[in-house]
């Protein structure tokens, strides 16, 4: 997969990808990412890529014409474009899966007031990562890429982000590890048992019941 992040601060993203399984997966070609300034694609004799909104108000609007141009530059037939907006769809991990199997993202970043509306025409996608707002689109675009690279094929071993929360409609299980006991708080009988199928349905009653507590609203979908 190639991922191309279109951003005014490309300085922001220099630690991101560049440790643990992130940095592992560009090193072995399942992911190549690439960092794009689209101010470089500005006309404009001193590189502007905003300007005032019409109508007045407050903040600076991100013009079309850098962002046009870069897209175009970049796009093929196999280019999802997603925009980072809040009023976009909520992310969540089905569209994490759903984005995995693409070939060519590209996702752009926005910041000021945002957008001019007309730039929603060049894409596939508009994601927000929540209801609250940020100062602009890159660590959206981080969460964005941090979750699709985790699904692709090698990355990390399938089993382990099977059991992950969201696959399902369930969360996950507890985890423990050793000293069996600290601090008075012990571990589950049933964890040091060696009896995986007891093991199996103690961690399943597990989801379910903190899905119930913490998250009801995964169940009634
Ligand atoms: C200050 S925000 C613009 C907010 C916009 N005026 C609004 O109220 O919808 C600047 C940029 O940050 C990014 N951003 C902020 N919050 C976000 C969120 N929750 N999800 C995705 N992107 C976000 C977007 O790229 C946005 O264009």
């Amino acid at each position: 997969m190639k991922i191309d992040i279109l951003t005014l601060f490309p300085e922001m993203f220099s630690q991101v990808f560049e440790e643990s399984i992130l940095k592992r997966a560009q090193e072995s070609g399942k992911v190549e990412i690439r960092i794009i300034n689209f101010r470089t694609f500005s006309n404009d004799p001193h590189q502007k890529v905003d300007d005032t909104p019409y109508g007045g108000g407050h903040g600076m609007v991100l013009t079309c014409q850098p962002i046009f141009d870069c897209i175009e530059s970049l796009r093929t037939e196999d280019t999802k474009v997603i925009m980072l907006t809040p009023d976009g769809v909520l992310y969540k991990q089905k569209m994490a899966y759903t984005l995995a199997k693409e070939k060519h993202l590209i996702l752009l970043c926005g910041h000021y007031e945002g957008f001019d509306e007309r730039i929603r025409t060049l894409c596939d996608y508009e994601i927000s990562i929540g209801d609250y707002v940020l100062t602009g689109g890159e660590i959206p675009a981080m969460i964005l890429a941090d979750s699709i690279i985790r699904l692709l094929p090698g990355v990390i071993e399938e089993e382990s982000h099977l059991q992950d929360s969201f696959n399902d409609q369930l969360l996950d299980y507890p985890a423990y590890t050793k000293p069996r006991v600290y601090r008075g708080m012990e571990v589950p009988e049933v964890l040091v048992s060696g009896d995986h199928k007891k093991i199996d349905e103690f961690r399943e009653q597990m989801r379910y019941n903190r899905t119930v507590e913490r998250r009801p609203d995964l169940l009634e979908k």
